[in-house]
């Protein structure tokens, strides 16, 4: 039986970076992984798909680039599987390097499923891993989340042949698909669109909502929609997907049934925690609506217990883990430390990029706020002008007419996801614009962009 100060369950962003900070303060510390190391961002999420639209855009500026004075003799081919070779090898790369940082942090890495057992007379938990059984005087749930499957007739059947893939499948592909349907427009179903229309497949995306992108600022979603439609795909929005078929998805609109024919069906209705069979009553660890009840400290109901990342519920976003790991962290550490879910950005991998921290104008004025918004056009950034023809990007402050603080930053536009953490900064630290108008950015960028936005207020 071995002990530690630090049981972690799950390597995945919010339990290997757990892990990592917590031997860095001196505590002994076991991180408990069944699959990979790295978990979903790593090895079926965040870094294989940046990877794959990476080489889409690079085929895209190949085919598309006679408006810049460059032209191609001959034909430009994409080839999947060199772009799925360069994907793996992107993939073990980083996972190679979380293990070695684990490693140097001197972590123990336990390659099984953790099982909670309970809690023994001593306060200690007990988790069983493979054969071996591990006791921590801590516990951080970090067990991340899995694709949901709505109860739609013939999901699972599809599943089971192949035809339906989530975003776990769909990354092992090994062929690219005529006609793609895609069930489901919020994040994943869109980036996995973005890729598959920059390389030549006819996209359809069904979504039960008005808008594509969820809670994203709706001209935000209606330009990148308009965009797409531009290039060729389609949407259905406000469509309820009746069934799957076998080389088709039906859907219902307007009391109208329509058949969409294709080849591969992508399934991204959102994700689900991982809380079930792990344990977690053995120690009665609360739940609500299958994710684990958290406080700003990332502190579940029972003392000892931490919950961080996806299986929290909260926002299933990997940096979102990284900082409800180091708060929690923080914490057992008696350091005073909260995390601020209004501050911490969200990022759509399409081309044009999006980026957004904080409230919308809606959801400020839902929440009671006097919110007034300004939106200023990228054309205002003369690095945007120079490298984009006809783009129909923008900004948008929304700020607190009370207090005169910026409550959120909306972007649409290239680059945005690199400039999106400055904008964080300036939601976080809650300066007052007239301070913020006082930063110089450098020039030409588009970040320029925030700052006509700025003195725009
Ligand atoms: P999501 O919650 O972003 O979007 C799911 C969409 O499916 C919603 O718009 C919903 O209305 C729709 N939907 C649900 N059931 C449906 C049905 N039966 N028919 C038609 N539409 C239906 O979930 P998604 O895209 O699966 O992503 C999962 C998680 O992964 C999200 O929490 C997201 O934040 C995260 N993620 C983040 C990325 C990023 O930061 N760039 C990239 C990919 C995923």
């Amino acid at each position: 039986m071995n002990t530690y100060d630090c049981l972690v369950l799950g390597g995945g962003p919010g339990g290997y970076l757990a892990a990592e900070r917590a031997a860095q303060r001196g505590m002994s510390v076991a991180v408990l992984e069944e699959r990979a190391f790295g978990g979903v961002c790593l090895n079926e999420g965040c870094i294989p798909t940046k990877t794959l639209l990476h080489s889409a855009k690079m085929y895209r500026h190949a085919t598309q680039s006679e408006a810049f004075g460059v032209t191609v003799e001959g034909m430009v081919h994409f080839s999947l599987p060199r772009a799925m070779e360069r994907k793996r090898r992107v993939v073990q790369t980083l996972v190679g390097g979380v293990e070695n940082t684990l490693k140097h942090a001197g972590v123990e890495m336990v390659r099984a499923r953790g099982t909670v057992l309970g809690r023994g007379t001593d306060g200690l938990f007990q988790v069983a891993a493979g054969d071996e059984q591990y006791v921590g005087k801590r516990l951080i749930v970090a067990s991340g989340s899995h694709a949901a499957v709505p109860p739609i007739t013939g999901v699972r059947e599809g599943l089971a042949r192949g035809f339906v893939k989530t975003n776990c499948e769909i990354l092992e592909m090994e062929s690219l698909p005529r006609d793609l349907v895609v069930i489901g427009g919020g994040v994943i179903g869109l980036e996995m669109a973005c890729f598959f229309a920059a390389v030549g497949v006819k996209v359809t995306v069904i979504e039960m909502l008005d808008q594509i992108a969820g809670n994203t600022d709706a001209e935000i979603a209606s330009v990148l929609q308009r965009t797409y439609e531009a290039q060729g795909m389609t949407f259905c929005l406000g469509a309820s997907v009746q069934r799957v078929e076998n080389g088709a998805v039906v859907y219902q609109k307007d009391g109208k049934e329509t058949t969409v024919p294709c080849d591969m069906v992508l399934l991204s209705t959102g994700r689900r925690p991982n809380t079930q069979d792990i344990g977690l009553e053995s120690i009665n660890v609360q739940t609500q609506r299958g994710a684990i009840v958290t406080d700003l400290q990332l502190c579940t109901n029972v003392s000892g217990v931490f919950a961080v990342g996806d299986c929290n519920g909260k926002s299933m976003l990997a940096h979102t883990a990284y900082r409800e790991a180091e708060v929690a962290v923080n914490h057992m550490c008696g350091e005073k430390d909260i995390i601020n879910y209004d501050s911490v950005p969200a990022v759509i991998y399409t081309d044009p990029e999006v980026a957004c921290v904080g409230m919308t104008l809606q959801e400020a004025k839902r929440r009671g706020y006097a919110a007034r918004e300004v939106k200023v056009p990228m054309q205002y950034a003369g690095r945007y002008v120079a490298e984009v023809d006809n783009g129909k990007g923008f900004c948008k402050l929304v700020m607190d007419e009370t207090s005169h603080r910026l409550l959120g930053v909306h972007m649409i536009g290239s680059y945005v996801s690199e400039m999106i953490y400055g904008a964080a900064m300036m939601v976080d630290t809650q300066l007052p614009p007239s301070r913020l108008q006082k930063l110089t950015f450098p020039h030409p960028t588009v970040s320029e962009v925030l700052r006509e936005a700025l003195f725009a207020l």
